[in-house]
C-alpha cells in the first residue's frame, strides 16, 4: 500500500476543525492589530533562504528540500516565511510607498528534519512580521500578539523566554569574547560546531547536543555585551512588558535557530511539549531587508509551530467537529426523492442536513444520525408525504413534535433556535 512520506502528515476531518479554530482565533486577533494577510510561494530562489537565513545554520547546511528544477536552477521548498515575505516587501516596493507594514501568513513550510511527535518534516505555521519599524514598542506588541493568541486558545502557561542578541555594534566585541571561550573548549565540540566555530561561533551556542552545551555553559552571554543603543532597546521592551502585566523569563542562553536575528529574541516553550521543542519563536532581524537587496529597514516578527499548538489545545478540547443539525430518516424511494430536495433547499437556507442516499431500515438511518451526532431527525414515509406532516425528534431529549413539511424550514429554523 502506498503511504506518505515520513515526516509529512494528513491532517484528517474532525482535526481539521481544531484547526480551523486556532485558524479563525488568529485572523481575528491579527485584523484587530491591523495585521494584514499576505501569501507568499511555497517555492522560491535557494539563495534567498542560504543568504537569509544564514549558510551556516542547521536548515541551510542540513535541512532544506532543494533541487535543481527543470532548467537547472537550484529552488527550495521553503523552510520559513520571513526571508519570503521580505522578499515580497523589496520586490513589491513597499519601502518606497509606505516602509511600515504588518503582514502575516499561515501555511505549510518544510524541513527535513528528523521526525518525532512534534516535529515534522511538512509543518505548518502561523507567522506575523512587522516591517517598518525601529522601535521597541512593537516588539512588545508582537510578543503581546502571541501571548494573548496562546491565551485565547488556553494554553496557559506560555511564558515568553527573551533574550537580546545585539546588534552589528556590539556583536564583534562579543564574538572576541567567545572565540577565546571556545578556543578552550574545541575538543569538547562536535564536529559540526569545531567547523562553524570561527566562521560563526553563535551557532556554537545554539547547538542542541549534550556535549557542546555543557560544554558551552558558562559561555560569555551577548546581553553582557551590549551596546547603548541594544540596552536602552531592550530595557524598553522589559519594561512595556511588566507594564503590560506579561510575566516573561530573561533567558540569557536564547539564541535562535537562524542568522537574521538582531536585538530582541523571543520564544515560548509550554510544559505540555516537553522541554526542548518551542511552540512559537521570533525576534526583530534590522539587517534582514538590506541583505536581502532592499533599503535599510527593520523588521521584528514571529512564527507559531501550529502542529504543535493544535497539539496543546487537543489535549483541552477534544471535538470540534461540527454535528449535523438535522438527519432526514426516508424509507422508500418516494421519500428519498423528496428527502434529498429538501436536502438541498435547507442547505441553501444555512442548515447542515444530512441523509441516508441508499434504501436503508429506519434502524440503520437512526444509527447513521446517532453518528452525525445530529441535533435533530425527520422520519419521512410514504405515510407522511401523504398527510404533510411528520415527526421532528430532538435526539438529546428524544422529544417528537410533528412539523408541516411544507414549513420544514421556519420549524428547524425555531426547534435549533430553542435549544
Ligand atoms: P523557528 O523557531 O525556526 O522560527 O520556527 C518557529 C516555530 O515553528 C517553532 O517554534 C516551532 O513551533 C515550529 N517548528 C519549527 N520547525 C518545526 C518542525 N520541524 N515541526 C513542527 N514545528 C516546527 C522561524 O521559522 C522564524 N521564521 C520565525 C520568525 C518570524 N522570526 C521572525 N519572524
Amino acid at each position: 500500500m502506498l503511504q506518505l512520506i515520513r515526516g509529512f502528515k494528513d491532517i484528517l476531518p474532525g482535526e481539521v476543525e481544531l484547526w480551523q479554530h486556532i485558524e479563525d482565533r488568529a485572523r481575528a486577533l491579527f485584523a484587530d492589530f491591523g495585521y494584514r494577510e499576505i501569501r507568499v510561494p511555497l517555492l522560491e530562489k535557494t539563495e534567498l533562504f542560504a543568504r537569509g537565513i544564514g549558510e551556516d545554520t542547521d536548515i541551510v547546511e542540513k535541512e532544506m528540500y532543494t533541487f535543481a528544477d527543470r532548467k537547472g536552477e537550484m529552488i527550495t521548498l521553503r523552510p520559513e516565511a520571513t526571508a519570503s515575505i521580505v522578499r515580497a516587501y523589496i520586490q513589491h516596493r513597499y519601502h518606497a510607498v509606505d516602509p511600515v507594514q504588518k503582514f502575516f501568513t499561515i501555511g505549510p513550510m518544510f524541513r527535513r528534519e528528523r521526525p518525532q511527535k512534534g516535529r515534522y518534516r511538512q509543518f505548518y505555521q502561523i507567522n506575523a512580521e512587522a516591517l517598518g519599524i525601529a522601535e521597541p514598542l512593537i516588539d512588545v506588541q508582537l510578543i503581546h500578539l502571541l501571548v494573548r493568541l496562546l491565551q485565547r486558545l488556553r494554553v496557559d502557561d506560555a511564558t515568553p523566554h527573551i533574550n537580546s542578541l545585539g546588534c552589528p555594534v556590539c556583536r564583534p566585541a562579543f564574538r572576541e569574547a567567545l572565540l577565546s571561550f571556545i578556543a578552550g573548549r574545541r575538543e569538547a565540540l562536535c564536529s559540526d560546531c569545531q567547523r562553524r566555530s570561527t566562521r560563526n561561533p553563535m551557532r556554537v551556542l545554539d547547538c542542541k547536543v549534550p556535549g557542546c552545551r555543557e560544554a558551552m555553559a558558562e559561555a560569555p552571554a551577548i546581553i553582557d555585551h551590549l551596546c547603548p543603543d541594544c540596552a536602552a532597546h531592550f530595557a524598553v521592551v522589559r519594561e512595556k512588558l511588566e507594564r503590560l502585566g506579561i510575566a516573561y523569563h530573561l533567558d540569557k542562553r536564547l539564541v535562535r535557530g537562524l542568522d537574521y536575528y538582531t536585538r530582541t529574541t523571543f520564544e515560548i516553550h509550554t510544559a505540555a511539549l516537553g522541554a526542548q521543542s518551542a511552540v512559537a519563536g521570533g525576534g526583530r532581524y534590522d539587517g534582514l531587508i538590506e541583505l536581502l537587496g532592499g533599503p535599510p529597514t527593520p523588521g521584528v516578527g514571529f512564527a507559531v509551530g501550529f502542529d504543535r499548538l493544535a497539539e496543546i489545545v487537543a489535549l483541552q478540547q477534544a471535538d470540534f467537529s461540527r454535528p449535523a443539525q438535522l438527519f432526514i430518516a426516508a424509507l422508500g424511494p418516494t421519500a428519498q426523492a423528496s428527502a434529498f430536495d429538501w436536502q438541498i433547499a435547507l442547505g441553501e437556507a444555512g442548515f447542515q442536513v444530512e441523509m441516508d442516499y441508499a434504501d436503508h431500515s429506519l434502524k440503520a438511518q437512526m444509527k447513521r444520525a446517532d453518528r452525525l451526532r445530529a441535533r435533530r431527525v425527520l422520519i419521512v414515509g410514504d405515510n407522511e408525504l401523504q398527510t404533510g406532516e411528520a415527526m421532528l425528534r430532538d435526539m438529546a431529549t428524544r422529544e417528537q413534535t410533528p412539523v408541516a413539511l411544507d414549513r420544514l424550514v421556519d420549524t428547524l429554523r425555531q426547534s435549533l433556535a430553542n435549544s
